[in-house]
């Protein structure tokens, strides 16, 4: 009976021991070392090797920059920040976050590896799949050049993009209103 009583008391303690190893559910937490090593790793095998040299059919010149950046303000800043550093509320709360796609962990990415992230979204990330392969997927290959430009992006040209990142109704109305009351309207 003793010994009955001492196993139970011993399981207990290793359970009580394991459920405080484990971490809690907080997305705010950084994923360790060899979790995002392991991860990195299988997505990177899961790629098809098809990707690995293909070439941009896009050239990278002004207005495909243009293009791209006011893409990228709209549907990608939201997460990476329209600098790519991922410095945002959504990209800090997200398991796994956005990675500063300015340094070399995105930079070393052959063009064809950024395209097929973009185009393909990354499975149990908050990553999603923009690609629309019917029209050549010509705003993807313009966003991989957009990519290879954040790192030398000029503070007025974040400036301008503030202006075309997504507002809420309430933005547009206190926008209204202040535009209003420069006007010599009445104080909102
Ligand atoms: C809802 C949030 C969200 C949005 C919106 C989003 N992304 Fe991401 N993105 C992520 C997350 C999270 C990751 C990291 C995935 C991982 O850890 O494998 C990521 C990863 C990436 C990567 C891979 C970077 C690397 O170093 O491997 C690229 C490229 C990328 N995103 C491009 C874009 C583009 C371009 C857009 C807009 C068209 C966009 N993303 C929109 C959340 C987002």
């Amino acid at each position: 009976m003793r010994r009955v009583l001492l196993f139970g008391l011993a399981l207990v303690a290793v359970l009580v021991a394991v459920r405080f190893s484990l971490p809690t559910v907080d997305a705010r937490a950084q994923p360790g070392w060899l979790e995002s090593t392991v991860a990195t790793h299988v997505r990177s095998w899961l790629t098809p090797s098809k990707y690995d040299t293909m070439p941009n059919p896009v050239s990278c010149d002004a207005s495909a920059l243009a293009a791209a950046r006011a893409h990228w303000a709209d549907h990608c800043a939201t997460c990476h920040a329209n600098n790519g550093n991922g410095q945002t509320m959504l990209g800090r709360g997200m398991y796994p976050k956005p990675p500063d796609m300015r340094a070399t962990g995105t930079q070393s990415q052959s063009d064809g590896r950024i395209y097929a992230t973009i185009r393909n979204g990354v499975p149990l990330t908050g990553m999603p799949a923009f690609g629309q392969p019917t029209d050549g997927d010509k705003e993807t290959w313009a966003l991989v050049c957009f990519v290879r430009h954040l790192p030398s992006m000029t503070p007025d040209e974040e400036l301008a993009m503030r202006a075309m990142n997504p507002k809420t109704d309430a933005d547009r109305e206190e926008e209204r209103q202040e535009a209003e009351f420069l006007n010599g309207g009445s104080v909102p």
